[in-house]
């Protein structure tokens, strides 16, 4: 008989954005008059900008001739790529990161899951609570679920956790944060990457909304510590930044520096991805690269600061009607406390069945969302006016 992996019994039975999509669906069946707006999982609304098109259609000629078509690529990423990455996401801002410390993938959401195979079964794993689903889950599925250490997150610790009592080994952390859009301090990030040099503990660092970070001297990345070249990995992604959700393309850093037991990482993720993985398609690392020129970058910048401006009408009117509010400012993600401490799921049934408007119940990123939800930004204005006039009548 074949064995099954018996961990995957210990995870909850289904996706959380599976579950949500489900009970939207539901709804949908049997109120077809009433149009539903989504403001739940955080998936980019914007068409690809033009710059990325135009690249697109040019790599795409490039692949119907037979001078410049192009087969396997380099697992880790094209040098086009990796040069701009690390010159205009590094280098430009001060920061010492190199082409060969970086892996173009199709997702941080899939990278953040892959990297747990280079770590030993029995680190202990530091998650926050509320957290994005994904570093929960997948260390449930390899067989870490019994070593996880929760990290409160409330409005006490302004949903920045202190540093464990108990020693932890691998430490997940995601600023700007999903799901509560809060960002950390520079001193904040140095306690953690002193802990994670200190305890030769490894930090996991989650900076796929840094595009989002609008106030002045607030971190983009944990390479801007002084220190963390030892202790820490960074997952980018170019789904928010640039609407690449159905696209498909990051990026994860890893520094030369970064070994324990004698191993470098970096190394290991090469030999893990060059064995496991063809690459990024050619087209699409093209396509990525275009927001790299002037007018690239103008017309992300563009599309975020449409995306800001949404959150932060969410965020005022919210706060008009008297809810506590966090996120929004920094972040695509405005995070919102129920009013008289009113179950998560309920909550997020009132919504949507009232008013039709769909957000991410709190609780489903950890036991201490249950008093809030989430909703997202990624839609268009007149969207987000209209969810927040229907919320406002159910409220
Ligand atoms: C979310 O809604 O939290 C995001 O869509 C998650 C993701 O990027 O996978």
């Amino acid at each position: 008989m074949a064995n099954l992996n018996k961990h995957y019994g210990e995870l909850k039975a289904s996706y959380l954005f599976s579950d949500i999509a489900k009970r939207v669906k539901e709804y949908e069946a049997t109120n077809p008059e009433l149009s539903v707006i989504r403001c739940g999982i955080g998936d980019v609304t914007m068409p690809l900008t033009s710059e990325v098109v135009k690249a697109l259609h040019k790599a795409t000629d490039d692949m119907a001739n037979s001078e410049t078509f192009k087969g396997y690529g380099p697992e880790q990423g094209y040098d086009f790529l990796r040069n701009n990455i690390a010159k205009f996401d590094y280098n430009d801002r001060g920061i010492d990161i190199k082409n060969d410390e970086i892996f173009v993938s199709d997702g941080a959401k899939s990278d953040c899951a892959n990297i747990t195979e280079l770590f030993g079964l029995d680190n202990k794993v530091a998650i926050c609570d509320p957290v994005y689903p994904v570093y929960n889950d997948t260390n449930i599925m390899i067989g870490r679920g019994q070593n996880i250490v929760y990290m409160d997150c409330n409005e006490s610790n302004n949903f920045s956790p202190e540093i464990p009592d108990e020693k932890v080994d691998l430490i997940y952390l995601c600023f700007p944060n999903n799901p509560t859009g809060v960002t950390a301090t520079k001193e904040y990030l140095e306690k953690w990457v002193k802990y994670a040099n200190e305890n030769e503990a490894i930090i996991l660092y989650d900076s796929a909304y840094e595009a989002f970070i609008t106030e002045k001297d607030v971190p983009k990345s944990i390479f801007e510590i002084d220190g963390a070249r030892t202790c820490a990995i960074e997952f980018r992604s170019f789904s928010k930044t640039a609407g690449f959700t159905g696209l498909r393309c990051a990026y994860t850093v890893i520094p030369k520096e970064l070994e324990r037991n004698g191993m470098k990482l970096n190394q290991m993720w090469l030999r893990r991805q060059t064995t496991k993985f063809n690459g990024v398609p050619y087209i699409v690392q093209c396509a990525a690269n275009a927001i790299f020129s002037e007018q690239g970058q103008k017309e992300v910048k563009e599309n975020i600061a449409y995306y800001l401006r949404n959150a932060n009408y969410m965020k005022e009117t919210l706060e008009g009607l008297g809810l506590k509010v966090y996120g929004g400012t920094n972040a695509p993600y405005v995070w919102v406390k129920t009013p008289n401490g009113m179950n998560s799921w309920d909550f997020f049934d009132i919504i949507l069945n009232k008013a039709g408007v769909v957000c991410t119940p709190g609780s489903g990123f950890g036991k201490c969302g249950d008093e809030y939800i989430r909703f997202s930004s990624f839609n268009s204005y007149e969207n987000t006016v209209e969810a927040m006039e229907r919320f406002k009548k159910v409220l």
